[in-house]
Formats: structure tokens, C-alpha cells, sequence
């Protein structure tokens, strides 16, 4: 076997916003970028992993103003949470650092200006949404108001989340400011673009790309989906990005601008090499040997579908036209649903990292159960409670531990502590695990993490086969048998020890345990290919408890009881009253309970649900742009809901829908959407008033 040469990696995870908890969600894609970071270090190769928070941005300027702190406070404390939640995990991260730093500072400045100097910026006056109250720009999610085109209150100023229209902030109804609820006006200001159009000959040719890895493989930039996604959206015309903000913004200043600040998005990215450029300057690494414009080291952005965008297209531009190298691979993963439904603050499924800790659950099994769900394509994730507790029992615990607690005994009672000198009955099973080496190798390497798992478990499997064909506990009881019984188990402290250099990626402190156990050092992964004999092992410990699943429940009521906590802050979001009206006016509203008969999806239509409603006197066709928040519509079948039946017929692009199905929206996230419920007895057609 050739041993693969040393490459140089470098590799992130997106850099979570500094103004919010960090949830599963986040969690998946640091244990996806973790696992990928810690195989490559064991294959020997020089790999680094860094991270960041994302700081910038009116978001948390005004999150700090309403908490009464200075945004470097914030971020300061938000910083500390979010490095305990991650380590709570055992993400191992070489730097976790901040947007808001020097580095940052000289890179997003160096950048800006060569890309300035090279004809890339240009500046334009544009017209923007003011807030008179507040005297501030205010971006298109501070923007709320009727939809242009279906009247639907309280959207938001990009696109109605009812009838699924995008459009200007500028063309909502009725707009007010989310941040004091006064009406905007419309203002001009000179901002600054980057000219993504002059950048569209590099970029074909990079989306479709691939680069020459060290060891000689061909490493594609992006994973086909994301190139579909890039070729549509280069085929549609790359329009200039806006990279600037006027103050009050909590950012860089930008360079002989006073007033205006970089974007967010524009220092974010950015982000990544200040941190790296930061633990270079710790650690005597070479900082251009991996930026620079012919750097033959490895660049891999982790990140999720919805900021595929700026990884794709943005970044790869900033990097190429301000001198350096662009990224090898872009690796972009779904988004984690929880019992197949987005996470929901109301049911207790927005599961936040320390909520999890706090409960006792162990770290290592969310690790196993999402890297047995990841691969390297970009599908949406499910974590379903009762799947995670069967599986992590039944692999972890029941395939993997038991195979060491059941020979460790009596290596220890028997034998010394000592493993047999040999076990040539056995070199050849043991063999073939250690075959299994390259396979597993390549499916970590491609993030099939799936398919490295069932790899090891199928092994896990022969295994305890061989547990119950050679039964040490019957040879442990017959005369004669010591020979016998010393080099059984001692295959089974051999197996079990090449199982562990396979899960070690994902189960790195148990891995640790095992190392303490076995007397050995940190295990590589080269080491699959020698055998441990004669060597003293110490007394086995228990090495991982199964999941009581009444930590399940206690994990759901924790997260419920997190979102009460919160809910004086989340005060400030809830809709402004709207004008007080007469009884004849609710009285024009014709309000019915309606049966659920069928509910479908709608081809083409990612927001809609199509309703047949039974009202008693006649059956309705109705759309609905609740699919966000139900995912299963067959569920609804059978439900009462509550249906506005005087609601002038509309026609959409997929047929006539008669009515409309009334939801509670969430005021907490923006993304809930609640249907009513009638209590028992009311039937299809009662009027409700
Ligand atoms: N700050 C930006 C990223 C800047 S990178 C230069 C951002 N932050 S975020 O906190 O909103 O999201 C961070 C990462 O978490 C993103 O990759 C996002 O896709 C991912 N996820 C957020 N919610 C998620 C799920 N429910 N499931 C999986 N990943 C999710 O975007
Ligand atoms: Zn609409």
C-alpha cells in the first residue's frame, strides 16, 4: 500500500452570528467539519481547523442597544457561550476567534482596496427605506408591511411568506419599521458594489472546477447540486453586490468613507483567514503558504445550503481578485429537521447546545447519531428522538462497548492484565478488519459518514458473531481451556481496538478512554495495521452508559421552558395593534370551521399546501403557505381548522384557491405558523363570532 503524501488542509465551519444561541442545527455542521478534521489529522496529514463569530451587522448593534450593552459586550459574552457549548461537544477547533479583530480589520481593508485599484467597486447612489425615529437605513428584515401581491399583513420586506412573491421592501403596503414601528421613508445614499459581473469568466470557470490535490486526487470545487444551483444563477445574470452601510452599523469603517461600513457579508468571510492568520502568528505556521495566489495547500469551506451563495460565488471572487487563492472545496450540508419537522421554539424541538448538556446527555452520542446520518450531499437531516436513542443503544453501547467489557474481564482476573504473545488461530479475521482501513478511509474522506459507520458496524457485527460462536464465559468455566481463553479474548481486545481507530473521528473522548484502557498512545489511523500482544492492558472501566430515554423528555421540557425564559425580551418583536375597529367590521368577516379532507403538496411550490375543506355546506379548494411548518400534510388530514369563507377567490399560478386557512404566526423567530384547532363538538360550517 502506498502511503498517501502529507497534505496541507485548512478548514472551517461557518462562523455562527454572535447574537443568538447555538442550537443543533449548528451543531451538525461543527460535528460534520470536527469529524473530517480530526480523520484527517489522524491519517498524519498537516491539517488546521479554524473558526469564528460573525459580529458584525445591525442585527447585533440593536440586540446589544435593547440589552443595554455595548455590542463589544455582547459579542464578548456571546463569544464564551459559544466556545462552552462547542467544547461541550468536543469540536477541536486549532483557533475560535472573532470578526471584530485587528486582523480582520487589515484583511477586509487590504481586500476592499486591491479589489478598488483593480476597477472592481464602484459607487452608486441608491434609494433606501429610512427610519425617521430611529435615523437609520433599515435593512430589508427590519422592514415590515402588507404583500404587493396578496395583502397578507406583517411580511417582511423581501418576500411574503403567505403567497410566496418576492419584492422590493419598497413595494410593501403599509410599511413600518420593525425597530420603532414608525413608517420608513424613502432616502438616498451613495454605496459602494462589488462589479460580480466583471468577475463571470472566472467564475465559470471555477464553480465547475477542480483542483490538483498533493497526493495527486482531483478535487471538484463544488458538489453537482451547488453547480446546478451557480449555473443558474450565473446564467441569470451576475448583478453587482452591495458591500456597504451606512452608519449607525456596528462593522469596520470603510477606508476614506467616513459614514460607511463594510457589510456583514463582506468581513464575514474574511473571517476565516483572520482567524487563521491569528493562530499562524501563535504557532509559527506560514500564513502565504496557504493564501497565496499558487498556494498547493488545501482551502474547505463546511457550510449550510442557505449561504451557498457567498461561499460560491462572493468569496471565490474576493479571494481570486484580490490576489490569493481561491477555495478548493465548498462543502455544503441541509438543514436538521427534529421528528421531521423544522425545529420549533413552541414544541420544544429548538434544541440548544448547552440545553443538551445541561440535561446530562452525552456529547458523543448526537456525534454518532449525525455522522450516521450525513453524506456528503446536501439533504436535510432528521433527528428523530426515538431513532436516537435505539440507535445509539443498539451500536454504540450494545455492538461496540460490550465487545470489551465482555473480554476485559478476564484478561485482567486471569491472565495479568496481560494480552497473549499471539493469536495465529485468529491473524486472519483480524486481518481482514484491518483491511476494512482504505475502505473506511475513503468514505470519511468523502464525508459518506453513513456509509463509514454501517462499514464499521457490519465489522461490530462479525465480531460479537465471533463473541457467540467462542464463548468465553463457557471456556472461562472448563478445565484446560486458559490457552484458549487468553487468545479468544485477546482477538477481541484486538478487534475492539481496530473499531476504535474507525469510530475515533466521531467518538474522539471515548477513543481517548479506550487509549487509557489499553495502555497505548494516541491511536493513528496507520495503526489499524499492527497488532497489540504481550502488552498489559489495566482494568477495564465502564467506557459509555446507553441513553435513558427519560432524558429525552427532560431535554424537550428544558427547551420549552428556555423559550418562556426568553419571552420578555421577545416582547419587543410581537406585531404592533392594529387600528381598533366597530363589531360590523368583524362582522364582514365570515369565519367557518372547515374539516380537513386532503392535503397535498403542490408541485413546484416549496411554500404551499393544497387544502380540500369540507364546510359543512360545500368543499373548498385552498392553498396555504404553511408548508414551512408542516411538513407531513397527510398528518392534517381529519383537522378542524378555521377557514375564512367570504375571502374573494383568487387565482394562483397552480389553480383557484377559495378561502383562507388562519394561522398564529410566531413572534419569537418570524418562522412559526400555528393552525387552530375547534374544540370537540363544533362541526364543518359553524360560523365563529
Ligand atoms: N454568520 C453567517 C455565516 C458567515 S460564514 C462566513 C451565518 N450564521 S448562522 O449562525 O446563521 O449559521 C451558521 C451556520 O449554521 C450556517 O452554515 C447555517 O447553514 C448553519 N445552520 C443554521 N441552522 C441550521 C440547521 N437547522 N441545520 C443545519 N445547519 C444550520 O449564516
Ligand atoms: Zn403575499
Amino acid at each position: 500500500m502506498t502511503k498517501p503524501s502529507k497534505r496541507k488542509i485548512l478548514v472551517t465551519s461557518a462562523l455562527p452570528y454572535a447574537n443568538g444561541a447555538i442550537h443543533l442545527g449548528h451543531m451538525l455542521e461543527h460535528i460534520q467539519t470536527d469529524v473530517w478534521v480530526r480523520f484527517q489529522k489522524m491519517r498524519g496529514h498537516d491539517c488546521h481547523y479554524v473558526c469564528a463569530d460573525d459580529t458584525h451587522g445591525a442585527p447585533i448593534m440593536l440586540a446589544a442597544e435593547k440589552q443595554g450593552i455595548t455590542p463589544e459586550q455582547l459579542i464578548e459574552r456571546v463569544k464564551s457561550e459559544h466556545l462552552a457549548d462547542f467544547s461541550g461537544f468536543h469540536i477541536g477547533y486549532d483557533n475560535y476567534y472573532s470578526t471584530n479583530s485587528p486582523e480582520n480589520k487589515h484583511f477586509a481593508e487590504h481586500i476592499y482596496k486591491t479589489l478598488k485599484a483593480d476597477g472592481k467597486i464602484v459607487s452608486r447612489t441608491i434609494e433606501q427605506l429610512f427610519d425617521p425615529e430611529k435615523l437609520m437605513f433599515l435593512p430589508d428584515r427590519f422592514v415590515k408591511g402588507e404583500c404587493p401581491k396578496c395583502g397578507a399583513k406583517d411580511q417582511y420586506g423581501d418576500n411574503c411568506e403567505v403567497c410566496g412573491a418576492t419584492y422590493n421592501p419598497t413595494e410593501l403596503k403599509n410599511p413600518y419599521s420593525a425597530v420603532s414601528g414608525a413608517t420608513p421613508v424613502l432616502k438616498t445614499s451613495e454605496h459602494f458594489f462589488f462589479r460580480l459581473g466583471e468577475c463571470v469568466d472566472f467564475l465559470k470557470g471555477w464553480t465547475g472546477g477542480s483542483s490538483k490535490r498533493a497526493d495527486g486526487v482531483s478535487q471538484p470545487h463544488l458538489q453537482p447540486e451547488s453547480l446546478n444551483k451557480m449555473n443558474e444563477w450565473i446564467e441569470g445574470g451576475l448583478q453587482d453586490w452591495d458591500i456597504s452601510r451606512d452608519a449607525p452599523y456596528f462593522g469596520f469603517e470603510i477606508p476614506d468613507a467616513p459614514g460607511k461600513y463594510f457589510y456583514v457579508w463582506l468581513d464575514a468571510p474574511i473571517g476565516y483567514m483572520a482567524s487563521f492568520k491569528n493562530l499562524c502568528e501563535r504557532s509559527g505556521i506560514d500564513f502565504d503558504d496557504y493564501f497565496r495566489a499558487d498556494s498547493d495547500a488545501e482551502l474547505y469551506h463546511f457550510i449550510g445550503k442557505d449561504i451557498l451563495y457567498f461561499h460560491a460565488l462572493f468569496w471565490p471572487a474576493m479571494l481570486k481578485y484580490a490576489g490569493y487563492r481561491a477555495p478548493t472545496g465548498v462543502f455544503a450540508h441541509g438543514f436538521l429537521t427534529v421528528d421531521g419537522q423544522k425545529m420549533s421554539k413552541s414544541r420544544g424541538t429548538f434544541i440548544t447546545a448547552k440545553s443538551y448538556l445541561d440535561c446530562g446527555l452525552n456529547p458523543e452520542w448526537m456525534r454518532y447519531y449525525i455522522a450516521g446520518k450525513l453524506n456528503g450531499r446536501i439533504e436535510d437531516i432528521d433527528l428523530s428522538l426515538s431513532d436516537f436513542v435505539a440507535r445509539v443503544n443498539s451500536d454504540v453501547v450494545g455492538k461496540y462497548v460490550n465487545i470489551a467489557s465482555r473480554a476485559a474481564g478476564f484478561i485482567t482476573k486471569r491472565f495479568g492484565g496481560q494480552l497473549a504473545a499471539n493469536v495465529e488461530d485468529e491473524t486472519r479475521l483480524l486481518g481482514n478488519i484491518a483491511n476494512e482501513a482504505e475502505n473506511i478511509a475513503a468514505a470519511f474522506e468523502a464525508r459518506e459518514y453513513a456509509k463509514a459507520l454501517r462499514e464499521i458496524m457490519a465489522i461490530a457485527d462479525i465480531i460479537n458473531g465471533y463473541v457467540d460462536a467462542n464463548k468465553p464465559w463457557d471456556l472461562a468455566k472448563q478445565e484446560g481451556q486458559d490457552a484458549r481463553l487468553h487468545e479468544v479474548c485477546s482477538v477481541l481486545i484486538n478487534a475492539f481496538r481496530l473499531l476504535t481507530i474507525y469510530l475515533k473521528p466521531v467518538l474522539p473522548k471515548l477513543a481517548e478512554s479506550v487509549e487509557v484502557f489499553l495502555n497505548i498512545e494516541p491511536l493513528q489511523w496507520a495503526d489499524a495495521q499492527q497488532l497489540l500482544l504481550n502488552h498489559h492492558i489495566k482494568p477495564y472501566q465502564h467506557l459509555m452508559q446507553r441513553i435513558d430515554p427519560v432524558l429525552i423528555d427532560k431535554l424537550i421540557e428544558a427547551n420549552k421552558q428556555s423559550m418562556e425564559t426568553q419571552a420578555p425580551t421577545a416582547a419587543a418583536n410581537y406585531e404592533p395593534l392594529a387600528d381598533t375597529i366597530k363589531i360590523d367590521d368583524f362582522a364582514k368577516l365570515d369565519l367557518r370551521v372547515g374539516k380537513v379532507l386532503a392535503c397535498n403538496f403542490v408541485e413546484g411550490s416549496d411554500k404551499l399546501l393544497q387544502f380540500s375543506v369540507d364546510l359543512g355546506f360545500e368543499t373548498r379548494n385552498i392553498f396555504s403557505g404553511i408548508r414551512a411548518a408542516y411538513q407531513e400534510p397527510e398528518k392534517l388530514v381529519g383537522r378542524k381548522v378555521i377557514v375564512v369563507a367570504n375571502l374573494a377567490e383568487r387565482k394562483m399560478r397552480f389553480g383557484v384557491s377559495q378561502g383562507m386557512i388562519v394561522c398564529a404566526s410566531g413572534v419569537e423567530d418570524g418562522s412559526g405558523l400555528f393552525l387552530l384547532d375547534a374544540d370537540d363538538g363544533a362541526e364543518p360550517g359553524m360560523r365563529i363570532g
